[in-house]
């Protein structure tokens, strides 16, 4: 059997169907510019949403810590690679969420597998009839690999059904251990969890909270704590997930939550326990991360009143979802062709802007995701809109 052949053939039917995925080099030359081709794009993509990823100070404490430690931390935190600059960043995580205890991944995807993991490994021990994790049909590819991969029993409910989700809950077995698997803001429509009807359920039926914060942090809550901060119900998740790779300019994931849970994921969450830590750098710069979005609310600010103006330069096409000031503004196109046609138009014209396509969303709902960072200009804002409205009057 020749490997390469049978990928080959698959990948040239990708092609033919215009459905090859692909990475093309770019440059970023600030925060809301990317150079590609020799062209100079407007960024419209990038989930750095406060554009801390060029922020001197975060970068610093970084390049400090890297001097202190070493680039690599050359060993899985169990067998020598937790360093101070871990284990002050998980303070500074935990003193931001508000938990017991904060554990540091390498990636927000490790992060969610971690806690997925740690769920079915106490669940699978409290005897019984394990774990059911339910699942908002639209959580994100990490949450599913995560719980899929654990053999636990695995729900799916219509995304933000909580009726659906109160009917699974009222019929578990009382000896099984109900996990509820969501994000607060969903990276693919900007729009929001219902966080509120979960706290009533909470009231009603026995269950724990998964939450991922990945693009909630930094945009919602005081201090950019994230979205259930926002509301007003921090204490709401007995887990969150967060990711430092949106709006905290980084890279790299933690599990949020109790001290014993947070043990639990050092001692049986296998995506943490096999795999090198995170950079020490990195760990320094996330602490610092969270400190300048601390001090400085305004980008915070800016960011939601961008996101709100967007929306509203566009509020005439119904296709635009999800929350008012939330900087995911997708345009939904149904078909991929549609998706893809107008992104390549919107380059022509000098913008930068994301087509997503099954399976990335579901069949049918093929979209445009533009990304609104802090640092983008009115003027800027304004001329994607009337541009996309160009492309789109065009296409009509
Ligand atoms: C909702 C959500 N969770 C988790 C992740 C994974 O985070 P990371 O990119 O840090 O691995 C992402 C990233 O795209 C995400 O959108």
């Amino acid at each position: 059997m020749d490997l390469d052949r049978i990928i080959e053939a698959r990948l040239a039917e990708r092609q033919r169907a215009n459905q090859l995925r692909c990475r093309p080099i770019i440059r970023r030359i600030d925060c809301t510019h990317i150079e590609l081709n020799g062209r100079r794009l407007l960024q419209f993509a990038s989930n750095d949403y406060l554009g801390l990823s060029f922020d001197q100070e975060i970068q610093q404490a970084a390049n400090e810590a890297m001097q202190i430690h070493g680039l690599g931390s050359g060993a899985a935190g169990l067998l020598g690679g937790y360093t101070a600059a871990h284990a002050r960043a998980e303070e500074a995580l935990a003193r931001w969420k508000g938990t017991g205890n904060a554990v540091l991944l390498p990636s927000g995807y490790q992060a969610n597998l971690a806690a997925v993991q740690a769920f079915a490994a106490v669940g699978g021990m409290a005897g019984g009839s394990g774990v059911r994790f339910l699942v908002d049909k639209l959580a994100h590819a990490s949450l599913i690999d995560a719980v899929r991969a654990t053999g636990m029993t695995v729900r799916f409910f219509p995304h933000n059904h909580l009726d659906k989700l109160n009917r699974l809950l009222a019929d578990a077995p009382v000896d099984q251990m109900q996990v509820v698997v969501t994000e607060s803001i969903f990276s693919m429509d900007g729009d929001a969890a219902d966080l509120r009807g979960l706290a009533e359920l909470k009231k009603i039926h026995p269950f724990f909270l998964l939450l991922d914060e990945a693009h909630a942090g930094g945009v919602y809550g005081p201090g950019g704590s994230g979205y259930a901060a926002e509301l007003g119900l921090q204490g709401l998740a007995d887990v969150t997930v967060v990711t430092f790779s949106k709006a905290m300019g980084c890279i790299g994931g933690a599990v949020c939550g109790s001290d014993a849970f947070c043990q639990g994921v050092v001692n049986w969450g296998r995506a943490y326990i096999y795999s090198t830590s995170i950079l020490p750098a990195i760990a320094a710069a996330i602490a610092k991360s969270i400190e300048v979005i601390g001090r400085q609310p305004k980008w915070q600010e800016q960011l939601r009143q961008r996101s709100r103006q967007l929306r509203t330069e566009l509020a005439h096409r119904r296709q635009v979802v999800g929350l008012a000031d939330c900087p995911i503004v997708p345009l939904i196109l149904k078909e991929e062709q549609q998706a893809m046609k107008l992104a390549r138009q919107l380059q022509d014209k000098g913008f930068w802007v994301s087509a997503v396509r099954p399976p990335a969303v579901p069949r049918g709902t093929s979209r445009l995701r533009m990304t609104v960072c802090a640092r983008h200009t009115e003027t800027q804002i304004q001329e994607l809109a009337r541009n996309l409205d160009e492309a789109m009057n065009a296409r009509a």
